[in-house]
C-alpha cells in the first residue's frame, strides 16, 4: 500500500490533518489503535478557541457545531466564594465556543466518511521505519493480516502514549516535564448547567470548575489528590465536595443527578523538542501535554495540524521543504505560549501540599490583578481565547 501522508493516530489531531490534507488533494491513511466507537467515547475537552473553530468550517466539519456550540465571552472566576466576570470579548475582542471533544471528533469522522478517506482502526503493532530516510514507511496488523505502508511523510498524532515520539532516538529528544501533585475528578450529568457560563473556583479546600456541554448536559470537574481512585468517590461524596468549593449563591442553585461519566486525569506538563525528526512529525499530545485548566490540549493540537497542514500543501504544490523544515520552531513557539498560560492558570487557581502563607498572597494578589487591571484581563483574555495561529 502506499500514500502520501502516513497519519498515525485517530484522534482529533489525526482526523483533522486528515480531512484538511484531503481537501487539498494530498493521499493519507490514518492507522488507529482503537475501535471507532471507543474514540467517541473518550468524555474529554470542552473549550474551542476562534482558530479551531475557523480550522474546523474550513475543513467542512463545522456545521453541526456552528447550530449545537454555544459561543461564551467570558468566563467567571472565584476565590473563597467571591466571583467575578472576565469579559474576553470586551478585553480582546474575541469569544471561545463550548462544544465538546467528543462531537467534534464525531464531526470529523463524519467528514471523512463523507470523502471517502481511509481509515483503519483497530489497527495493532504499528512500527515506523527508515524515518531519517527519503523513503520512510509504517507496519502494521489490521483484520488478521501484516500490512506495510510506503508513504513520503509520517504524522505522529497518536497521542501521549503513542509510539511516534518514541520512535525518535532517545539522544536526539530533549523533554521538559512538571507533574502536578493532583488530578481532576470530571463527572458528566444530565442535569441543567449550574451556570451559563463557565466557573473556575479556587477554594480552601481546592480548586472546583463548573462548566457545560448543552443546556441539559453539565460537566464539572474537583481537584483531588494524586492517590485517589474514581472508586473512592461516589456520587454523593462528588456533588458534597463540589457545592462546598462554589461561591453560595450558585451552590444553591446546583442541581444534581447521577453521573454518566466519571473519571480522573492527572495534571501535567510535557513538551518534547524537537517535534519532527527525519520524515516524521509530531503534532498533539504526542509531542506535548499541557495541566487543563486553560483549555488548552485540544486547541494546541489544532494549532500544530494547521502548520504542519501548510506546510505539507506547501512541499506538494511547490516542491520547497521550508515549512516542513520550519514547522518545529513554529508550532513550538505557540506550545510554551500555552504551557506557560496553562502553568499560570493551574498554579493560581489550585492548592498545592507546598504552598504556605506567601503562596497563597500570590494567588490572591494574581486574581486582584485581573479584576484591578484592564491590561492583566486582556492578556488572560489573549491566552484564552487563544494566540492567533
Ligand atoms: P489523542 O486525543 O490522545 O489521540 C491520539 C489517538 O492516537 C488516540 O485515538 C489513540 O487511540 C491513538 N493511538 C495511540 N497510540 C497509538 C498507536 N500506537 N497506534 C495507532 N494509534 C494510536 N484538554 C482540554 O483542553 N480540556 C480537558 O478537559 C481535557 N481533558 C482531558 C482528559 C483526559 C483523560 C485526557 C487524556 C486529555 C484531556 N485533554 C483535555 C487534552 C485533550 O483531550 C487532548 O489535548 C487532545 O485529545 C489531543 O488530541 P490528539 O489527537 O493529539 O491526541
Ligand atoms: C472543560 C475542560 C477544561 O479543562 C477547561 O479549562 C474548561 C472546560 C470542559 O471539559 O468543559
Amino acid at each position: 500500500m502506499r500514500t502520501q501522508v502516513a497519519i498515525i493516530g485517530g484522534g482529533p489531531s489525526g482526523l483533522l490533518l486528515s480531512q484538511l490534507l484531503n481537501r487539498a488533494g494530498i493521499a493519507t491513511v490514518v492507522l488507529e489503535r482503537r475501535s471507532r466507537d471507543y474514540v467517541l467515547s473518550r468524555i474529554r475537552a470542552g473549550i474551542l478557541e476562534t482558530g479551531t473553530v475557523d480550522l474546523l468550517r474550513e475543513a467542512g466539519a463545522g456545521a453541526r457545531m456552528d447550530v449545537e456550540g454555544i459561543p461564551h465571552d467570558g468566563c467567571l472566576l472565584a476565590d473563597n466564594g467571591e466571583m467575578f466576570r472576565i469579559d474576553f470579548d470586551a478585553a480582546c475582542g474575541r469569544k471561545v465556543m463550548v462544544y465538546g471533544q467528543t462531537e467534534v471528533t464525531q464531526d470529523l469522522y463524519d467528514a471523512q466518511d463523507a470523502i471517502g478517506a481511509t481509515i483503519f482502526n483497530e489497527a495493532t503493532d504499528v512500527a515506523l521505519h527508515d524515518v531519517d530516510s527519503d523513503a520512510p514507511h509504517v507496519t502494521f496488523r489490521h483484520g488478521g493480516a501484516d500490512h506495510r505502508l510506503d508513504c513520503d511523510v509520517i504524522a505522529g498524532c497518536d497521542g501521549f502514549h503513542g509510539i511516534s515520539r518514541q520512535s525518535i532516538p532517545a539522544a536526539l529528544r530533549q523533554e521538559f516535564e512538571r507533574i502536578y501533585p493532583f488530578g481532576w475528578l470530571g463527572i458528566l450529568s444530565r442535569t441543567p448547567p449550574v451556570t451559563d457560563e463557565l466557573i473556575y473556583a479556587r477554594s480552601d479546600r481546592g480548586f472546583a470548575l463548573a462548566s457545560l456541554r448543552n443546556p441539559m448536559l453539565s460537566r464539572y470537574y474537583v481537584q483531588v489528590p494524586l492517590t485517589d481512585r474514581v472508586e473512592d468517590w461516589s456520587d454523593e461524596a462528588f456533588w458534597t465536595e463540589f457545592r462546598a468549593r462554589l461561591p453560595a449563591e450558585v451552590a444553591a442553585r446546583l442541581v444534581t443527578g447521577p453521573s454518566i461519566e466519571k473519571s480522573i486525569a492527572p495534571l501535567r506538563s510535557f513538551v518534547s523538542e524537537p517535534m519532527r525528526w527525519g520524515r516524521l512529525f509530531l503534532c498533539g499530545d504526542a509531542a506535548h501535554i499541557v495541566p487543563p485548566t486553560g483549555a488548552k490540549g485540544l486547541n494546541l493540537a489544532v494549532s500544530d495540524v494547521h502548520y504542519l497542514c501548510e506546510a505539507l500543501i506547501q512541499r506538494y504544490r511547490t516542491g520547497s521543504e521550508a515549512g516542513l523544515d520550519g514547522y518545529s520552531a513554529r508550532a513550538l513557539a505557540r506550545v510554551w505560549q500555552a504551557m506557560r498560560f496553562s502553568w499560570s492558570m493551574t498554579t493560581m487557581m489550585h492548592s498545592f501540599p507546598e504552598h504556605g502563607g506567601f503562596d497563597r498572597r500570590m494567588q490572591q494578589t494574581e486574581l486582584a490583578l485581573l479584576q484591578r487591571s484592564e491590561a492583566a484581563r486582556r492578556l488572560m483574555a489573549e491566552n484564552y481565547t487563544g494566540m492567533p495561529f
